[in-house]
């Protein structure tokens, strides 16, 4: 595995991070989900991000990771790098949601309890909440640092404003801003416009999310029919369907076809095109199985995509293009 520094911090993480939004929920196979941890330990891949609404259903990807963690993996605690996070949906009444410091608080609190963990090494604020003051979002999350529930803060989703003004805050508290979370992928760069400028102007981290759009950029429904078990044929999940499959299938082919050309499968095509960026500290994909992680894994370390497969790509996915 090869790592790269995070902004301006101590850590570093690996190319390749694994995320566990899906497939480690309650419908999982513990003995797979045990198969993939390990197997990442192995590869180096040694940071597992996670979210308090991680399943389905939401909670149940920190239950199973916590059972993982107290029966298997404590022994390895120092040597991972855990995230979680709080300000989606959650649980009933008016404080299971958002930004404010009661959600925040209450949310990490219940994470640590089904992950069986003492302390995060990064808690997020999911998403921002435009009905909170920023200062108290903020106020809580410096007070969660101090408090040595988590080592760090990062921010998700938060626009190229906002997140300044965050770290703004964050920087006076002495509590840097350790990583920016964002989807970044083949079919989707509205973040090069200035969400990576202003993630380098801060000299923060970043981290991104859905970087196979998820599954789209393996190739795997170029098909005519859905593979039975995907992500898009899970009905359990609401994030992807044959309709928005279809919508992007020309795309994806002609992306294949650059990728066929280079001699590289696309999920290495579009892993190794997110890696060429300085300012991505980490790819943060989803498996299912361990050879998906271990095909994903093998983008870390690769020599940089030739000029004529970035203008190649640069053809098929910059706006404006067909
Ligand atoms: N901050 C946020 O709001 C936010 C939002 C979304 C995601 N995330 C984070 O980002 C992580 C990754 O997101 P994602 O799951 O959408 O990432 P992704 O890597 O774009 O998609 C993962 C899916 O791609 C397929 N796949 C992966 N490797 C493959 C391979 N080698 N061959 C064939 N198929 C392969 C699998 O689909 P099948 O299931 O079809 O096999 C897998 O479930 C999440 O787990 C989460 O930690 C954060």
């Amino acid at each position: 595995m090869t790592y790269r520094r995070c902004g301006r911090s101590g850590i570093l993480l690996p190319e390749i991070s694994l995320g566990l939004w899906h497939n480690f929920g309650a419908n999982a196979d513990t003995n797979d989900c045990r198969a993939m941890i390990a197997r990442a330990m192995e590869l180096g891949v040694c940071h597992f991000d996670l979210a308090d609404n991680y399943g389905p259903p939401p909670g149940s990807a920190e239950e199973c990771f916590g059972h993982l963690m107290k029966q298997e993996f404590a022994g390895l605690r120092d040597e991972m790098f855990i995230s979680t996070k709080a300000g989606h949906l959650m649980w009933p009444g008016v404080y299971g949601d958002w930004g404010s410091r009661k959600h925040l608080i209450s949310g990490l609190n219940q994470s640590l309890r089904r992950m069986q963990l003492d302390y995060v090494d990064v808690f997020y604020h999911h998403r921002p909440d435009p009905n909170t003051p920023l200062e108290e979002t903020i106020g809580a999350l410096v007070d969660i640092v101090r408090s040595g529930k988590a080592l760090y803060i990062g921010l998700s989703k938060y626009p190229p404003q906002l997140f300044k003004q965050a770290c703004a805050m964050l920087k006076e508290e002495k509590v840097p801003c350790l990583l920016h979370q964002f989807r970044y992928n083949l079919l989707d760069r509205a973040c090069e416009a200035e969400t990576l400028p202003t993630v380098a102007e801060q000299q923060t981290g970043s981290i991104v999310f859905s970087p196979l759009a998820q599954g789209m950029l393996t190739g795997k429904y170029l098909g005519n029919t859905l593979p039975a078990v995907s992500r898009a044929a899970d009905t359990s999940s609401v994030f992807l369907n044959e309709e928005k499959v279809q919508a992007d299938m020309e795309r994806v082919q002609h992306l294949q076809h650059v990728a066929d050309a280079a001699g590289l499968s696309l999920t290495q095509l579009a892993l190794r095109w997110l890696l060429r960026r300085r300012e991505v500290t980490s790819v943060l994909i989803g498996a299912r199985t361990v050879q998906q992680l271990e095909q994903c894994a093998a983008a870390a370390g690769q020599a940089p995509l030739p000029a004529e497969v970035l203008a190649a790509i640069d053809a098929l996915t910059l706006p404006g293009m067909p």
